[in-house]
């Protein structure tokens, strides 16, 4: 049996976050193209989760667009229990939805840390929670953290904490859950730049790349599938950020 699969000849179910756009739209194509079932998450961009599922339909596979407010105390289990009354067990959940909120130190109120962890912290443990009973009998968490979890970059104080936060998650579920259910964290560098980012500011990052580029959406897609099917690892962080970590 594979890492993350049920019993022989069940469908498996994926569930992605905040697959309607860019990176986790990426991970959704990638697993639907991989075989597995896709319920695709999305909260503002409902087109755009709509395009991810034609995308999975015209290529053959199964998939389903749920909406919910992961930063909300509710909406985390409420996906899930929705999820499962739609598609049935679930054997996957990526945890991919997150914001990028510049935090300056002197002019960051309590309100936006707090909507920052909500969403980035503690919606995964919440969904991870809620996902536990309706997982097939062998499930899978990845969780989707980031290079500033490890790297501290000044006007992201926050952003770093609560990706940081999500690499501690994935150690202490990972232990919490053993032996049923894996769980592990990717971690890319610059895959896939926010819009907004100067092209100075994009160029400056990849000089400062061991590999000397950046990455792409399919770099952490192809992460996400390893610890999916990866079945004696747990409790791992795959940094995906072209070496960024052995900077001389
Ligand atoms: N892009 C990179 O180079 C990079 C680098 C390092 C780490 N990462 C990590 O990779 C993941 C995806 O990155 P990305 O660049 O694709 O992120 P993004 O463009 O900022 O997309 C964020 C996703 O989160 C969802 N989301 C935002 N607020 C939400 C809420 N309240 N409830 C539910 N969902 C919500 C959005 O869904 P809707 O649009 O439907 O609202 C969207 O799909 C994130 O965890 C990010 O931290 C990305």
């Amino acid at each position: 049996m594979s890492g993350a699969a049920g019993a022989a000849g069940t469908e498996r179910l994926a569930l992605v976050t905040g697959a309607g756009t860019r990176v986790g739209r990426a991970i959704a194509l990638d697993l639907a193209a991989r075989g597995w079932r896709v319920a695709v998450h999305y909260h503002g961009s409902g087109p755009g989760a709509d395009e991810t599922v034609a995308a999975i339909v015209a290529m053959g596979g199964r998939a389903q667009a749920f909406r919910a407010d992961l930063s909300s105390p509710d909406g985390p289990a409420g996906l899930i229990e929705a999820v499962h009354a739609s598609c049935g067990p679930i054997t996957a959940l990526v945890s991919s939805a997150a914001s990028m909120v510049c935090t300056p130190v002197g002019a960051t109120t309590a309100a936006t840390f707090d909507a920052i962890i909500a969403l980035n912290l503690r919606a995964p443990f919440l969904l991870a929670q809620a996902a536990v009973p309706r997982f097939t009998d062998a499930g899978a968490i990845v969780l989707i953290a980031d290079h500033m979890g490890t790297e501290p970059w000044p006007g992201y104080v926050v952003h770093g904490v609560s990706k940081a936060g999500v690499e501690a998650l994935a150690r202490h579920l990972a232990a919490a859950l053993a032996p049923r259910i894996r769980v592990n964290a990717v971690a890319p560098g610059l895959v896939l730049a926010p819009d907004g980012m100067p092209p100075g500011a994009v160029a400056r990052f990849v000089e400062d790349t061991p590999l000397g580029r950046s990455g792409a959406p399919a770099d952490v897609a192809d992460a996400v599938a390893y610890l999916l099917e990866a079945a004696f690892v747990t409790g791992e962080v795959l940094h995906v950020d072209g070496g960024r970590r052995v900077r001389p």
